[in-house]
């Protein structure tokens, strides 16, 4: 295969002008992603400058060899040789090897795509982004992290805070759904048995699973809750069972979250999103109360409680393929769920309660309730972000208030916040009617933003592409507006 074919395939449409094969060479060298392509018989033809720097090989040594007589995949397979095989692209693929050439070893994220003639495979292209930045990053939070967690192994070093600060107690509420779910987890709180907590955002999981762990016999040992979501998928294994020296470039003898919280409890939050092939070998480990650190053939005993957490109902993350159904088994044998807010708002004036006495205290204020008007307001508001939103709103309501003032009225809420309860009856007649042009634009973007979405079944990565949204700027969004999927 020519770079002139490479030039027609990229190019198709034919109705566009033409590039030109000096163009299109230009293009690929001067981009500062590394590039690789080759025929369907894995002979190499494309080979850029960025790769050429990546990779410490010349062009000239490079092109019209076999991938696999360039490159070593520690016992892996080529992606290029995957795609052609499959006819799919393999996207934000993790890939390590070494060159045969330079002898370099080599991390990147690849994306490879198959080229199609028509109907007929005429090779492959893969584009890489380096991984080392990402991953020394990454090294840098895990260190931390595993600083944070551990204990010392010398003897004399202080006792570890456990990491759980709250007990049953700072659970308010006396919602019989809530008061079920309490009667359940007393009942939990002693068994080592894993446990699963859901309900929607706010709704006080993590709470939960700290009440738990202090309501048990555990409750001087360590405690570790660790967001699944939040930690790139390659990491997170390592993090979970540890690592040995040399199981991957700059991996040290480690051991992981299950390990450090031994005799305690971990918590997995956002289990949901965990992968599937992860899933699988948590599922291993609990089967075999063992783990197996990445990189090493011993298995080390555990004895830790693991508490999941998921913000969906575990019967629809199966449905949605975000959850194995014989993991669901082994990490629920007791499922907690926290109600909603707005399914316990006889639980509101309690709640408001205990808020403005945590407020009081922190800002040095006298408040004792909230207005009439105002309380009919939150009474009639859905709470998406439940009671951490709640509490948003108590904390804003009495910031700007004194050690003179007795109560909290809507007009003390700031005016982002004050927007969501302005359908009420009582403000319009101080407000006025009429809704400012900011208001309107805040509603509008909040519209568009939940319906988009929907539409991508709350997957942001995709709804920020359709909205032409960065994916942080998508989140800071979603947060500014309380949307929560339900
Ligand atoms: N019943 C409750 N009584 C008092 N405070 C509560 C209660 N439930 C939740 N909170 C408070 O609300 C906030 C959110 O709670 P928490 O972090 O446990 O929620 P979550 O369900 O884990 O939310 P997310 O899914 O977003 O992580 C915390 O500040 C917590 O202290
Ligand atoms: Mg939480």
């Amino acid at each position: 295969m020519t770079a002139e074919h490479t030039a027609e395939s990229l190019h198709q449409s034919g109705k566009a002008t033409r590039l030109t094969e000096v163009q299109l060479e230009k293009m690929i060298d001067s981009i500062d992603e590394a590039i690789i392509g080759c025929n369907k018989d894995g002979y190499i033809n494309i080979y850029n400058s960025a790769n050429e720097r990546r990779e410490k090989m010349s062009r000239k040594y490079v092109l019209n060899k076999h991938v696999d007589d360039v490159y070593d995949f520690h016992g892996g397979k080529s992606l290029l040789m995957r795609a052609i095989r499959e006819k799919k692209p393999i996207l934000d693929h993790y890939q390590e090897y070494t060159t045969e050439g330079s002898g370099t070893h080599v991390e990147i994220i690849c994306s490879t795509v198959p080229i199609m003639e028509g109907d007929e495979i005429i090779g492959a292209v893969s584009v890489m982004k380096d991984y080392s930045k990402v991953k020394k990053l990454s090294k840098i939070i895990m260190d931390l992290q595993s600083n944070l967690y551990s204990s010392g192994t010398d003897k004399e070093s202080k006792p570890k805070p456990t990491g759980a600060r709250h007990t049953f107690e700072d659970i308010i509420g006396e919602n019989h759904l809530l008061q079920d779910t309490m009667r359940w987890a007393r009942k939990t709180a002693d068994n080592v048995l894993p446990i699963l907590i859901y309900g929607e955002t706010g709704t006080g999981k993590e709470l939960l699973a700290q009440g738990i762990h202090n309501a048990g016999s555990r409750k001087n040992k360590p405690f570790i809750a660790i967001n699944c979501a939040a930690i790139p998928e390659n990491l997170l294994e390592g993090l979970l069972f540890g690592t040995v020296k040399g199981a991957f470039t700059g991996a040290v003898d480690r051991p992981g979250l299950f390990e450090q919280a031994t005799e305690g409890t971990l918590v997995l939050d956002e289990i949901n999103s965990m992968s599937l092939p992860l899933q699988s070998k948590l599922l291993r480990v609990i089967q075999e109360e063992a783990v197996r650190r990445v990189g090493d053939i011993k298995e080390r005993k555990i004895n830790t409680r693991l508490i999941s957490i998921s913000n969906n109902d575990p019967a629809e993350a199966i449905k949605k393929g975000q959850l194995r159904e014989d993991l669901y088994y082994r990490i629920a044998y007791i499922s907690l769920r926290m109600p909603s807010l707005n399914k316990r708002l006889d639980d509101l004036p309690l709640l408001v309660n205990y808020l403005i006495g945590k407020y009081n205290k922190k800002l040095n204020l006298n408040i004792e309730k909230v207005t009439d008007n105002l309380s009919t307001l939150l009474e009639k508001y859905p709470w998406p972000g439940n009671i951490r939103e709640l509490e948003h709103v108590i904390a804003a309501g009495m910031s700007s208030l004194t050690p003179e003032d007795r109560q909290i009225s809507l007009h003390d809420l700031p005016p982002n916040i004050r927007h969501k309860f302005a359908g009420g009856s009582a403000d319009r007649s101080r407000a006025g009617n009429s809704i400012t042009l900011e208001q309107t634009l805040d509603r509008v973007e909040r519209r568009m933003i939940e319906a988009v979405l929907k539409r991508n079944s709350w997957n942001i990565s995709k709804a920020a592409r359709e909205l032409g949204l960065k994916r942080q700027s998508l989140q800071y969004r979603i947060r500014k507006h309380s949307l929560y999927t339900t």
